[in-house]
């Protein structure tokens, strides 16, 4: 771990809006990393528009890719963040992607969102939850499920704060040393839960954040997060907390951006989903402000 790195980054990429690679590689760049991305889908626009149109890359084309990088010796990363991945096939290939990297770099750090649904609703097809249970959480050093995807992941109802701990302690037996559910709603509070197993077998040490709820649906928020805290994590390798606490504080303030600016154009920002204010936010990403503090439990 160190101050930056070289991030190998496999995202969708959207030509207009924010969500999958075009809301990670501009922030990771900021707080000073190397970014390569691969472009696991390209569309015209985010899913949740009432169209979209563009291509889907297959695991043939990824590896592809792969191997030109190798054929030039280019395949060192200190780093791999994947997000959405729509197909069974495109996830076996990344885990390839992933025992490829670690054979060139054994100290590789992959950073997993491992993206399958929200709210109940499974947004990706059946077949890859048992592949990202069985495979691809055993090989994650971070993963940043949401309250859904660590139900999906553990098989383990979470109704409390103490269920969502418990959770990150089975993903760490399962792998991952560093869990970060990302959003978490118990009693209509919003919760970031962060667990930290320094080592295997010992127990984690767990915090929380409280975020206020902000009245409005956003999108690639998710893919920031994990981003921000790839960004921050490495940045404090021993406090995860500390790098929770900015990435939370950046992300809340870009949020606060995006509804006020929405606001002042005159738009109804709570009958659409809104597009990031990313670029606008530079400073707050740069050298955030910590305002939401991490509890140590
Ligand atoms: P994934 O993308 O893996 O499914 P997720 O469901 O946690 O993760 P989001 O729901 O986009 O992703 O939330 C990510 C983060 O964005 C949360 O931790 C929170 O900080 C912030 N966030 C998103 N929506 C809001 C909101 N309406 N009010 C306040 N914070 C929000
Ligand atoms: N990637 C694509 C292609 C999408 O269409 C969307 C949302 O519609 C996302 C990612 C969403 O990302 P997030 O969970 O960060 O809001
Ligand atoms: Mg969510
Ligand atoms: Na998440
Ligand atoms: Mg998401």
């Amino acid at each position: 771990p160190s101050n930056t790195g070289r991030v190998l980054s496999i995202q969708s990429h959207t030509v207009q809006g924010y969500v999958g690679n075009k809301s990670a590689v501009f922030p990771l760049q900021l707080l000073g990393y190397d970014v390569d991305p691969i472009n696991s889908v390209q569309f015209s626009n985010h899913t949740g528009y009432p169209t979209f149109k563009g291509q889907v890359l297959n695991g043939q084309q990824l590896w592809d890719l792969i191997e030109g990088l190798e054929g030039n010796d280019l395949l060192f990363y200190t780093h791999l963040l994947t997000g959405y991945i729509g197909s069974e096939s495109f996830l076996n290939t990344v885990l390839q992607v992933v025992n490829k990297l670690r054979s060139t770099n054994p100290g590789l750090t992959y950073v997993c969102d491992p993206v399958m649904g929200d709210e109940g609703k499974l947004y990706v097809p059946q077949e890859l939850v048992s592949v990202y249970r069985e495979k691809v959480v055993p090989v994650a050093s971070v993963l940043t499920p949401n309250q859904f995807e660590a139900e999906l992941l553990t098989g383990f109802r979470i109704q409390s704060e103490g269920h969502g701990r418990e959770a990150c302690r089975l993903l760490h037996a399962a792998g991952p040393s560093k869990v970060i559910i990302t959003s978490i709603n118990i009693d209509g509070i919003l919760l970031l839960i962060g667990s930290h197993q320094k080592e295997k077998g010992e127990p984690p040490r767990q915090f929380r954040i409280v975020i206020p709820k902000i009245p409005a649906y956003f999108t690639g928020t998710g893919d920031l997060m994990t981003a921000l805290l790839l960004g921050w994590s490495n940045k404090y390798p021993d406090n995860l907390e500390i790098a929770a606490e900015l990435a939370v504080s950046s992300l809340q303030a870009v949020l606060h951006r995006t509804l006020s600016d929405y606001k002042s154009a005159g738009h109804d920002s709570e009958s659409t989903s809104l597009e990031i204010r990313l670029i606008q936010s530079q400073d707050d990403i740069r050298t955030p402000q910590v305002k939401l503090k991490a509890e140590i439990y």
